[in-house]
Parts: structure tokens; C-alpha cells; sequence
């Protein structure tokens, strides 16, 4: 077990203690947990593999997957990415600092360990003043994933981390909730179009708008088809204890038959959890049999509303030890790809029609 510094950042001193203590920590080479717009992510210094070893073993994530590296100023790319495209800084100027990975070819000097031994980096620049602030005063370019324990759903605020990383991080800065709270989107510039990886804070509609054309990466569209597909191991990510069950097409009119499904779940014993939008949960509460726990994940008309909640309410059916969880599937559109993307993980595919 690690001695693991917890600190508040205090926005009224926003260059205070917590910031400094950061960015030494990550100079000499240790781990920091941090606040981004998207989600904490867990940092250490890019360029020093045995920091960047740390990130693995405190997450326990497998090593065939390549981090995400941090940056404060676009100069910084140069000494990590080379054969930078024109669109690169197209993109860099209009959604940076903000949720949008570039995945880029890779500069021979970013270690093996960050790219998973790729020949490319995905690179960011993150919107958040804390994680810029402490990006700038590091003066090192940070690989960070979320800041969970593999597997889990990414934490969007500081006692989250804390529960997934205490003993095993240096260091905790909490700076508050994240405001998005999907990941960011990860976009591959290597190929033409580019191809969204994975669908997150900047949705495809705002890629295309300057782009004109991106594509999708295949293995995204699978999932997305809608028909239940046997959970592999691959598929577990963001996948509470529960058995997840995304269910499409709900009208608030009729609910009788997430009414049903709650009785048979409590008849055979099981704690029954329901994440709906605020429509759904208006029209079911009171008429219809009570689950275990209901989270209410934001408006139907609001998608970063239900972004914003959705890690957090996939938590919660842990905390509230639910055997069966049922989560109500939204539209594809604007940031609901990225909803949906995280919701049917979370499911291992286990998805209902009605
Ligand atoms: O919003 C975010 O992106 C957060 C915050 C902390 O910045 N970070 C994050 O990192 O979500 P992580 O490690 O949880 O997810 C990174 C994703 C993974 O799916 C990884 O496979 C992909 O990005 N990725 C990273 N580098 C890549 C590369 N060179 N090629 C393809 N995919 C890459
Ligand atoms: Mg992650």
C-alpha cells in the first residue's frame, strides 16, 4: 500500500497548495489523479516509462491498451507525434482545448509502454483550468486514463476516485464534479475520413460540420445494431455488478411492462434498480410497482444531462447491491451516441426492445 495524498483544489486560490503538490508529483515521477472536463483521469509523466508503469499496475490495466497522452500547448505535439496532417490543426483550433483525442503517428520518443507499442499516440488537450494549470506547471506532457480501477465506470468526481485508488496513487486533487462526464472522443487521423474510435464529449454532427466526412469504426457500428450479442470478456468495461439491461423504445403512455419486469425480478428475490430519463420516471413512479432504487439520469431533451449522471448512476447500483438493473436507451443523436456506447458495455449487449 501507497500513502495516498488527498487534496481539495480551492478555486478561489486556484494556484494553491493541491495544484503544486500535483505537478511536483508528477515531475519526480509519481501518479496524480486529476479533474478533466470529461472525467479524472489517473496521470504520470509520458515520457518516464517507470511512471507510466505505475499507471497500470494502480489501475490493474491490461498493457495492450494505450493511454491517452495530456498536453498544455499544441508546440508540445511535436516532441510526440510527427507527419502531423493539416486537418490535425483544423480540429486543434476549433474543439481544443476540449473533449477530442487525436490519434496521430507516433514520434519514436513516446515509450512503448504509453502507445501499447502502436505505431500512433492519441493526444489531447483537456479543457478543464485545473488539469490545464497543472499540465503548464509540470511542464511534462501526462499519459492518463480515467482514473478507475479497470473495468469500472469512469469516476466523475474525487470520492470516486478515492474509492477505486486509495493505497495504490500518490496523489487525489478533487476540483469538483466533471461537467461532461463521458470520455472524451477518441478520432483516428491516420486514416481518410477520419475514424471515430470511440464516441464521446464532441459528437460525430460537430466532426462532420468540419470535416465533411468522418467514418465510424466498424466494430462501433456492431454494437450499435441493437441485437443482443453474448457478453465477452472484451465487453465487460463500465459494467456494475448487476445485470444491466438496456431497454429501447420506451413510451412513458405505457410502462406496464417494465411494471412486469420489476415483479418478476423482486418475486424470484433479486434487488431491482431502473435508470430512466425524468419522463419515463414521472410516468412510472406512483403507478406502477416500486424497484429497489431508481436514478432519474436527466432529461430525454437534455443528453448532457444524462452524460452527465450516467457513470455516476452505474456506481450507484453498487452502492444500492442491485441484482438486476433495467437503464432506458435514448436516441443515437449528439452526445446519445456516446451514451448509448457506454450504456450497452455496461449491458454486455443485453439489450430489450419493446
Ligand atoms: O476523456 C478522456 O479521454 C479521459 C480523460 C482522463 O482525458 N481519458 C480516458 O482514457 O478516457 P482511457 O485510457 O480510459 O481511454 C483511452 C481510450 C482507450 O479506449 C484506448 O484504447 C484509446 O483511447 N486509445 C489511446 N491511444 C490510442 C491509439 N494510439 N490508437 C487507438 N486508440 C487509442
Ligand atoms: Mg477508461
Amino acid at each position: 500500500m501507497k500513502k495516498t495524498h488527498y487534496c481539495k483544489v480551492d478555486y478561489s486560490h486556484p494556484l494553491g497548495n493541491c495544484l503544486f503538490k500535483g505537478a511536483s508529483i508528477l515531475r519526480w515521477g509519481g501518479t496524480v489523479a486529476f479533474p478533466t472536463e470529461t472525467v479524472y483521469g489517473l496521470g504520470a509523466n509520458a515520457l518516464n516509462p517507470q511512471a507510466v508503469e505505475k499507471i497500470f499496475q494502480a489501475k490493474g490495466r491490461p498493457a495492450d491498451n494505450p493511454l491517452i497522452v495530456h498536453i498544455a500547448w499544441e508546440e508540445e505535439l511535436d516532441k510526440l507525434a510527427i507527419h502531423i496532417p493539416p486537418v490535425a490543426y483544423l480540429l486543434m483550433e476549433t474543439f481544443w482545448p476540449g473533449p477530442l483525442t487525436l490519434v496521430l503517428p507516433r514520434h519514436p520518443g513516446v515509450p512503448d509502454l504509453v502507445t501499447a507499442g502502436l505505431d500512433t499516440v492519441g493526444i489531447r488537450m483537456p479543457a478543464h483550468p485545473v488539469a490545464l494549470t497543472l499540465l503548464e506547471k509540470a511542464r511534462v506532457p501526462v499519459a492518463a486514463p480515467s482514473a478507475n480501477l479497470s473495468g469500472k465506470p469512469s469516476p466523475t468526481n474525487g470520492l470516486d476516485v478515492l474509492r477505486d485508488l486509495v493505497g495504490k496513487v500518490d496523489l487525489v486533487m478533487d476540483g469538483g464534479p466533471s461537467k461532461v462526464g463521458v470520455e472524451s472522443t477518441v478520432l483516428d487521423l491516420t486514416v481518410d475520413p477520419p475514424m471515430i474510435l470511440r464516441p464521446g464529449g464532441i459528437t460525430q454532427e460537430q466532426l462532420v460540420h468540419i470535416l465533411g466526412q468522418v467514418q465510424l469504426d466498424p466494430a462501433l457500428q456492431e454494437g450499435a445494431v441493437g441485437q443482443p450479442k453474448s457478453p465477452g470478456m472484451k465487453y465487460t468495461h463500465y459494467a456494475p455488478k448487476a445485470q444491466v439491461t438496456v431497454i429501447q423504445g420506451m413510451e412513458t403512455s405505457d410502462l406496464s411492462f417494465l411494471n412486469d419486469l420489476v415483479i418478476q425480478g423482486r418475486r424470484k428475490g433479486q434487488r431491482v434498480g431502473l435508470l430512466l430519463t425524468s419522463e419515463t420516471a414521472q410516468a412510472y413512479r406512483g403507478n406502477y410497482a416500486k424497484p429497489h432504487y431508481l436514478e432519474v439520469l436527466g432529461s430525454r431533451r437534455k443528453p448532457e444531462e444524462i452524460a452527465n449522471h450516467l457513470f455516476r448512476a452505474l456506481r450507484n447500483c453498487d452502492r444500492n447491491r442491485l441484482d438486476l438493473v433495467y437503464a432506458e436507451g435514448v436516441s443515437e443523436e449528439g452526445l446519445g451516441m456516446a451514451i448509448m456506447n457506454r450504456l450497452t458495455k455496461a449491458a454486455g449487449y443485453r439489450i430489450l426492445q419493446v
